[in-house]
């Protein structure tokens, strides 16, 4: 009886430990293509930013913040590629990594300008810093 129940205890710990790995490798995988986070954060992100004009309250500034941390994520996203095919190798390459790096210190910027209240530094961060490594990215990658 005893040996049972030890048993069945080493079966279940096997178990759990089995998932539990199986979850760890799942994590790291991309779960959206390049497109996908394109479209789906990038895009209405940006657009928010881009859009920005005459901001006066709070929840208006907080607005661009949020967008600005959006990207940030869409970037940590964009170090892995995305689940597409090659896409993972992609992503390995030193010019994708310096583009994806430079979107994100172009989105810092952006939050720094939301924590001044600076529309003027907010725009400058927007098309001197945000957008030049769309272009640089897209040029070398797009239609790969
Ligand atoms: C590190 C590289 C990289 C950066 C930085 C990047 N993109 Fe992209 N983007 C891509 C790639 C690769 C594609 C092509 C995806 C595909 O067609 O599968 C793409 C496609 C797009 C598309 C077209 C999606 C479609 O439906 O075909 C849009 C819109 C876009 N990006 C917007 C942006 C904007 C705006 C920025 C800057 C804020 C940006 N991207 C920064 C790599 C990048």
């Amino acid at each position: 009886m005893q040996k049972k129940i030890k048993l069945i205890a080493v079966a279940v710990l096997s178990a759990v430990g089995l998932s539990a790995s199986f979850a760890q490798t799942d994590s790291h995988e991309p779960l959206l293509t390049v497109k996908e986070i394109m479209n789906g954060l990038i895009t209405p992100t940006t657009a928010t930013i881009w859009g920005a004009y005459q901001l006066e309250s709070d929840a208006q500034w907080q607005e661009i913040r949020n967008a600005a941390l959006s990207v940030i994520a869409a970037g940590n996203l964009l170090q892995l590629g995305g689940s597409g095919e090659g896409e993972s190798a992609m992503a390995a390459e030193a010019d994708w990594r310096s583009y994806n790096q430079l979107m994100i210190d172009a989105a810092r910027q952006v939050i720094a300008a939301t924590n001044s209240k600076d529309e003027e530094a907010l725009s400058a961060a927007g098309n001197d810093a945000l957008y030049p490594p769309c272009e640089s990215c897209h040029q070398q990658y797009q239609a790969r």
